[in-house]
């Protein structure tokens, strides 16, 4: 799917402006401020229904202005749609498809589709496991209502269960009650694992190819999910009782539950070295991006066709080479590239758009 056309009006920095673009790169070049990155958030706003920058509508408004909208004309093989969202100071906004209106935001989602890549995304490798498991949650829940299910009932249940832990008044109230709510926890946790397992491994193999591609064969990944395994679901909820007895202890001692697939993560090793540890500032991005462009070729099995890429000032910490090969990767869907400086050579062919102060300049 492609977009063909963005209509701003009155949106963040820009006044009102049509800016069209091409079925493969565009990008978009400008210095510090300009409203590169207002652009994308607008794609990437018509697509999720919600900023990727904040969650204030208002922000999104002219600071001058009291009323802002944007269009996007997108072509898919379904046919062409047109997404138009108007935000004011005094009402609630309104989204419409094809000029109708939507009752729910709900029915925003699935028409465009767009992967988002910003500076921040950095932190998937590099910061906390939270960071990984939300990446592993947020596309599983897309593609299973069902793991979506499981994964309240379980935060749920382990709320209940970290609730207890910290309140009882005494060791042998829980240890009574501690297993009833184990085996409950271990019941739906050990679906969750194994779908995240089952992903992973899908995953592992499509990133590995992608990261050999964008390193020139030098640097290789591997994936690993890190935590509590098995072959199946009966195997690893067996494995999360007897660990979360294992854990009891201590869980009494803290107040709150050790093990199980909230305290789970990925782990990321780059020719033998945990790169979170050891990598580099341009090596960990390479596997951000990598883990990305992955995410993009599932996307593309399931969806039938490739989302719009959104990269957002990515170019910056790559070697030449890495660039030169990113951007022959990207080729192959439609990509909104932003950048602050290029290389005319490594961009020919490519749709480029030159922004200054809110405005297209020719
Ligand atoms: N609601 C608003 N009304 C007017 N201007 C705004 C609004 N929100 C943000 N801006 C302005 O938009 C500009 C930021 O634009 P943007 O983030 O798109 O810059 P950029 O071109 O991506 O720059 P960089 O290269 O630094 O990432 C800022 O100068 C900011 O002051
Ligand atoms: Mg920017």
């Amino acid at each position: 799917m492609f977009v063909k056309e963005i209509k701003l009006n009155n949106f963040r920095n820009y006044d009102q402006e049509t800016i069209k673009l091409l079925p493969n790169i565009n990008l978009i070049v400008g210095k510090n401020g300009q409203g590169k990155t207002n652009l994308l958030e607008a794609v990437y706003y018509s697509a999720i229904g919600k900023s990727s920058k904040t969650s204030r509508d208002a922000e999104l408004i002219n600071w001058s202005k009291d009323r802002a909208s944007f269009c996007i004309d997108f072509e898919k093989k379904s046919g062409t749609k047109k997404i138009e969202i108007i935000f004011s100071r005094q009402t609630k906004k309104v989204i419409q498809i094809n000029g109708v209106n939507l009752l729910k935001i709900g029915d925003l989602l699935g028409n465009l589709n767009v992967v988002y890549f910003s500076p921040d995304e950095l932190k998937l490798v590099k910061d906390a496991p939270q960071d990984r498991r939300n990446f592993l949650d947020t596309d599983i829940s897309q593609l299973s209502k069902n793991y979506f299910y499981n994964l309240t009932k379980y935060n749920k249940i382990l709320d209940q269960r970290n609730k207890l832990l910290k309140t009882a008044q005494n060791v042998e109230i829980l240890e009574q009650t501690l297993p009833i709510w184990d085996i409950q926890l271990a019941d739906v946790g050990s679906k969750i694992v194994f779908e995240r397992i089952k992903f992973l491994n899908i995953l592992k193999e499509i990133a590995k190819k992608v990261h050999a591609y964008l390193t020139s064969n030098k640097e290789d990944l591997e994936m690993s999910y890190a935590g509590i395994i098995g072959e199946n679901a009966e195997e690893i909820k067996n494995q999360i009782l007897i660990e979360l007895k294992k854990c009891r202890e201590k869980d009494i001692k803290l107040g709150f539950t050790n093990i199980g697939p909230h305290r789970d993560d990925i782990k990321l090793v780059v020719n033998g070295v945990d790169i979170r540890s050891f990598g580099s500032q341009g090596q960990q991005r390479t596997v951000a991006l990598s883990m990305k462009l992955s995410e993009l070729e599932i996307f593309k099995e399931e969806v039938g066709e490739y989302p719009v890429l959104l990269l957002d000032d990515v170019l910056s910490e790559l070697d030449q080479e890495r660039q030169q090969r990113l951007i022959k990767y990207v080729g192959r869907m439609q990509t909104l590239l932003t950048t602050t400086q290029y290389d005319p050579f490594m961009f020919q062919g490519a749709n480029i758009i030159k922004i200054e102060n809110g405005k297209v300049k020719n």
